[in-house]
């Protein structure tokens, strides 16, 4: 993790404010004294009620700073840690909001809704906590692009040896160029294709007595064991890509749902007003 991870940005800014922001909430609903009952419906209950949809809208905003690449309106990074810890706020300040009154509706919808999305942001953050490469589309500072060059110019190395390595070599040289990454799409999820055909040359490679004594047979046989490692590297990024994506893909559409439901929930209580 880098000094100034999502947690710690700009000296834990964004933790400031939401902890500013749970303490006031939390205050001002202990010592409310609302005529009936603490509810939405109290002026403690809409003042909460409209920072909370002021935060859900921002939290949604994101996604369109995330694309705007020539934007100056702050670092991503920096949008990111006010997402998680301004997202997180919303579960003290959406609660208070309701003065814990639930029931069959459009409103407990719209708070269940939110909850679930905040849930699925943490675990999004719990996988890119783990995986902090994932935070950029490189891999150890390579793109996806200099990998695949990178394993071209091993193979291109390997066939210029080939006039003085032994026949075998030829064949299994060019079956290694032949390497998928993945031989179908259920691999990206275990990061492991069986059917490697790099793996399968180093493995039959190792076995011949050429490629243990010095000479090309044995820089090929080396070369071929780096990309095997490349492309293990590899697999590995993909496979935890794919499951950032597949996360997001909870993550997004929840969003929306819940910005629907939002619109239905205040529409709803302004129609009855
Ligand atoms: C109601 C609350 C929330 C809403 C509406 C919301 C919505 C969104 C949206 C629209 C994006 C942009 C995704 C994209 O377009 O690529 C996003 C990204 C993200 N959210 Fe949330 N979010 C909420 C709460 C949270 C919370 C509480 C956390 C963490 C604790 C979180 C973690 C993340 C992360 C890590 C990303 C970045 C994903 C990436 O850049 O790949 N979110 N969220």
């Amino acid at each position: 993790m880098s000094e100034n991870n999502i947690f710690n940005y700009e000296n834990g800014r964004f933790f400031k404010w939401t902890a500013f922001l749970i303490t006031a909430s939390l205050i001002a609903y202990i010592f409310d004294t609302p005529s009936i009952k603490p509810y939405g419906g109290t002026w403690l209950g809409y003042t909460l009620g409209t920072i909370g949809a002021v935060l859900i809208l921002w939290l949604i905003m994101f996604g369109v700073r995330k694309r705007a690449y020539g934007s100056n309106l702050g670092t991503v990074r920096g949008w990111l840690s006010g997402h998680v810890y301004l997202g997180l706020s919303l579960i003290v300040v959406a609660t208070l909001h309701t003065g814990f009154e639930f029931g069959w509706n459009v409103h407990t919808l719209a708070y269940t809704l939110m909850m679930v999305v905040i849930a699925s942001g943490v675990w999004g953050v719990v996988v890119y906590f783990k995986n902090p490469t994932l935070m950029g589309r490189s891999l150890h500072g390579q793109t996806l692009e200099d990998i695949a060059k990178s394993m071209r110019d091993l193979d291109k190395q390997c066939r210029n040896l080939l006039p003085q390595a032994s026949p075998a070599a030829a064949q299994l040289v060019e079956e290694s160029s032949n390497v998928e990454v993945f031989s179908s799409g259920l691999q990206r999820f275990t990061g492991n294709n069986p059917g490697c055909a790099t793996s399968r040359v180093v493995e039959q490679m190792s076995k011949s007595a050429s490629a243990s004594s010095a000479g090309p047979d044995q820089e090929i046989y080396l070369m071929q064991v780096k990309k095997q490692q490349i492309l293990k590297r590899l697999r590995n990024y993909i496979r935890l890509r794919t499951f950032v994506e597949l996360w997001l893909l909870f993550h997004v559409p929840l969003s929306f749902a819940l910005l629907a439901t939002l619109t239905a929930h205040i529409v709803s209580v302004f129609f009855y007003w």
